[in-house]
C-alpha cells in the first residue's frame, strides 16, 4: 500500500514569514511541503518562482513537492531542479511534450509527476501511468490558481480509474481538502493529500496533519 501523507500548500502561508511557515509545517508532521509556482498565464495568478522553492528547501529537512502551474513548464525543470525541488508536478494541459518534459524531469534526478484539471478527461494521462513515465499523478479537485475553493467531489471517479490500473503509483489530490473531503478522496484511492487554507488556519496544525493522515488511513481505497 503506498504511504498516506499530508502535504501543506504554503500558498495558503504567510508569505512575510514564508520559512518560518515552511517549518511550522515540518514541526506540524507534514510529509511534504506543497509550493504552487503560477506564471500568470496558464492560470489567472501569479505565486511564487523557483526562489521560494530555495526558501522552503533551506527551511527544511521533508521533500519539496512542487506544482508547476506555468505554460511551458519545459523551460523550467533544471531551475526548479536546482532550487531543491524533490518531486516536479507538470500539467498535461501545458503547451509542452509530456513525455520528454517527464524524462527530463527524472533526468534531472527528481520524480515527474502528471497533473490533470477538473474538465480534463483520466484518459489524457494513462499512458503516463501506463509506461511508468510518472511516479505520482495530482489530480486537480479545483480549478487551479486559488487556495480556498470548494472541492470539486467528481473527480473522485479519476482516481478510482488510476488506482484500478496501478497500484504502486502514489496519487494525490489538490484543492478544497479538509477533514471531511479527504473521506471520499481516500476511499477512492487517494494516498498523497494536499491541504492549504483548511492546515495553515489552524492554532494546532500538528493535530490537524495527525488527524487527516488518521482519517485517510481508515478510508484508504473503500471505494475503488
Ligand atoms: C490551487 C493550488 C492548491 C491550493 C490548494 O491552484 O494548486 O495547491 O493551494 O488550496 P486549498 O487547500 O486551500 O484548496
Ligand atoms: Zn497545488
Amino acid at each position: 500500500m503506498p504511504e498516506i501523507q499530508i502535504m501543506p500548500s504554503i500558498l495558503a502561508a504567510d508569505f512575510g514569514q514564508l520559512a518560518a511557515e515552511c517549518k511550522r509545517a515540518e514541526d506540524a508532521g507534514a510529509d511534504q511541503i506543497h509550493v504552487d509556482v503560477m506564471d500568470g498565464v496558464f492560470v489567472p495568478n501569479i505565486s511564487f518562482g523557483p526562489e521560494a522553492v530555495k526558501v522552503s528547501a533551506a527551511a527544511v529537512s521533508i521533500p519539496q513537492n512542487v506544482h508547476l502551474m506555468i505554460t511551458k513548464p519545459q523551460n523550467y525543470i533544471q531551475t526548479f531542479a536546482d532550487a531543491g525541488s524533490d518531486t516536479i508536478q507538470i500539467h498535461v494541459e501545458s503547451k509542452c511534450d509530456v513525455k520528454e518534459t517527464l524524462a527530463a524531469i527524472r533526468e534531472a534526478g527528481k520524480r515527474p509527476a502528471i497533473t490533470v484539471n477538473p474538465e480534463t478527461p483520466v484518459e489524457s494521462i494513462l499512458e503516463c501511468v501506463e509506461n511508468r513515465w510518472v511516479d505520482e499523478v495530482l489530480v486537480m479537485s479545483v480549478h487551479p490558481g486559488f487556495g480556498g475553493q470548494k472541492y470539486i467531489s467528481a473527480v473522485e471517479e479519476k482516481c478510482a480509474t488510476i488506482r484500478r490500473m496501478a497500484d504502486w503509483v502514489d496519487i494525490a489530490i489538490d484543492g478544497g481538502i479538509d477533514d471531511q473531503t479527504i473521506v471520499p478522496a481516500a476511499a477512492s484511492g487517494v494516498n498523497l493529500f494536499v491541504a492549504g487554507s483548511y492546515l495553515f488556519k489552524q492554532d494546532d496544525m500538528g493535530a490537524a496533519v495527525s488527524n487527516l493522515r488518521k482519517v485517510a488511513q481508515e478510508n484508504y481505497c473503500t471505494n475503488v
